[in-house]
Formats: C-alpha cells, structure tokens, sequence
C-alpha cells in the first residue's frame, strides 16, 4: 500500500520538462541546482531519465557515485524515499538516474494499464524525501510518457525549457497537453514558464520574433521567461566533458594559465585552454536563477494573503 503524496514536503519542487529531446532540460536542471546550492539552499536534483546525463554535468559518474538509478528505481516502485548521493556539492545531494529507470518505466505502465494506479508511487517516493530540502529539481527525460507524468504528478512547479524551431513549438503543445492531464490530480502545479535554450544572442530580431511566436501559441497560459540560455558550444562541451557547471567553469577560465604562462612552461604537460564564453553563458543561468525563485516567490506570497 502506497502511502498518500506529501504535498507540504514538494511545496517547492520543480520538473524541468518537455517531451523533445536536447532542448536544455538536464544543462538548466543542473546549472540552477548548482546556483541554488551556491547561495546556501538545500538542493535536491533528481535524474529520472533512463540517459542518465546529468551525472555528466555533475561529474559523479566518474567518481563511481551512480548506481545506474537501480536503488531509486526499487524505492520509486514501492513509494518509499529513495537514499541520494550527499553533498555531490556543499548543500547539492542528487538521486542518481540511468538505464535501471527504464524498469521503473515499466512497471509504472503496466499498473496504468491494469487499472493499478500507474505514477502514484513514483510521485510517493519523491515526497518522502523532499521535506529535507529547501528546493528540488526534476531533470525530465524525453520519451517517456510515464516518467514526465510521474513527474507532474509530484511536482508543484513546471519549467519548461524550449529551442525556437518548429518542432520545438509542436514539442510544446504536448507539454500542454501532459500539463492539463497532470492537475486534475494534481490542481496546484504551476508552470513558472518557457525558457528559451540555444539562443544566438547576437540575433536579437530572430529571437524577440520566436519569443512572440511563443507567446501567441501559449495564449497567455504561461510567460515566455525574460532570460534566455545562448548557444555557445564550446563552454557547453567543456563544462559536460569536465563534469562542471558553468559558473564553475568560468571560475577556473579566470585562475587558468594564461596562454603565455602555458608556453613558458611546456613542462607542465598540454593544458587545454578553457572556453572564454564561459562568462556570458554563466550570467544567463545566474539570470535565470534569479527569475524562477522569484516567480515561485510571488506566487506563494499571492496564496498566502488571506481572502
Ligand atoms: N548553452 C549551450 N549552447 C550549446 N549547446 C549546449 C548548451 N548547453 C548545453 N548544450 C548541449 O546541448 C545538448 C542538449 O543539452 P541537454 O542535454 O541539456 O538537453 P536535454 O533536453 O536534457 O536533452 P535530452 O532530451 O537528451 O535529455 C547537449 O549536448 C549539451 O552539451
Ligand atoms: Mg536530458
């Protein structure tokens, strides 16, 4: 027996979700649980994709902290409080994702369609841990439809990260459609917002264009976010390939040695040089950062006046 979900403990859980792969769901999961955890809240980023990526943007696959999400996997099946990985940075402990999801997945269907309940227990198992933590991140897979509902079964907030294409915007419109099914069981989730991913900065026209492209198709059900996450490969390859986040690249990008010191000391073996737009990519999570806890904010502050 599944005991019921703890809304109070997921009061401040957000599933970062879309259905369309590669629109920035696990860089923003991870950069914003990173930042959060910076600025000395307690962050829980939770991986439920079966790709397990965001173990690359933290670095723990590496350092042999992934069990491949077998032990979430059998805690999310019964409703039981999966154990996370602790302190992966000061005040960021993670529930590890991986190929072992691909069994939750199936067992969640199979109960959906033997009219046993379906994502109860994965929504179960999320509230019994979240109570410890000031925030919670929920790093959606693509694909799966019973994950991303699970998803949206136990979260309260949605954010929903998004490229500018066509597809992209076909994309959200079975967000809205996973979104509405979601409440009727759910009737406080909230979508924050669409956060533009992979934009060109310098195409500004291009991108107020697509912003307002977005917003029509929403038809007001939910804001297009002022901050936008630009494209810049290189940094985004070195900080996956590095297992660091962005500000945390541009830290090192600063302390790095500079190209002359490298050539005065050929000794020190071949040092990679480190991409520079780090900054400017760094900002736009810190932008972003800011703009979803202060949503979040104003919305709580709006239920807490008494009528
Ligand atoms: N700012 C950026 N500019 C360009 N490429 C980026 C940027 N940030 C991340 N990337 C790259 O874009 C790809 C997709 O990013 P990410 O994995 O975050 O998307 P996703 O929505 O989680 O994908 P999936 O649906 O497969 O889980 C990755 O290869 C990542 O390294
Ligand atoms: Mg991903």
């Amino acid at each position: 027996m599944i005991d019921a979900i703890d809304r109070a403990a997921l009061r401040r859980t957000v599933a970062v979700v879309n259905g369309k792969g590669g629109v920035g769901k696990t860089s923003i999961t991870a950069n914003l649980a990173g930042l959060y955890a910076a600025a000395g809240y307690r962050v829980l980023a939770v991986d439920l994709d079966p790709q397990g990526n965001l173990g690359n943007d933290l670095g723990y696959l590496g350092a042999g902290l992934s069990d491949d999400g077998a032990a979430f996997q059998m805690a999310a099946t019964v409703g039981a409080a999966p154990t996370p990985v602790r302190d992966v940075r000061p005040n960021l402990d993670v529930v590890p994702g991986g190929e072992q999801l691909h069994d939750l997945a199936a067992v969640l269907q199979s109960r959906r369609l033997t009219g046993r309940g379906g994502v109860e227990s994965l929504a179960a198992s999320l509230g019994a841990v979240a109570g410890g933590y000031d925030l919670v991140l929920l790093d959606c897979p693509p694909g799966s439809d019973v994950l991303q509902a699970g998803a949206l079964a136990a979260a309260r907030w949605v954010l929903v990260p998004s490229k500018t294409d066509d597809a992209s915007r076909a994309g959200l419109r079975e967000v809205a459609r996973r979104f509405v099914a979601a409440r009727q069981t759910n009737p406080e989730l909230t979508l924050i917002g669409v956060v533009l991913f992979g934009v060109n900065p310098s195409a500004r026209r291009v991108v107020a264009q697509a912003r307002e492209t977005l917003v029509q198709d929403l038809g007001g059900a939910a804001p297009v976010l002022d901050a936008v996450i630009r494209h810049v490969e290189a940094a985004a390859v070195d900080a996956r390939g590095r297992g660091q986040l962005v500000h945390e690249l541009e830290r090192d990008v600063h302390t790095a040695p500079k190209w002359y010191e490298r050539l005065r000391h050929p000794d020190q073996g071949r040092l990679e040089p480190l991409a520079s737009s780090a900054g400017p990519l760094a900002e736009d999570y810190q932008r972003l950062a800011e703009e979803v806890l202060a949503r979040i904010v104003a919305v709580e502050q709006t239920a807490e006046v008494p009528a």
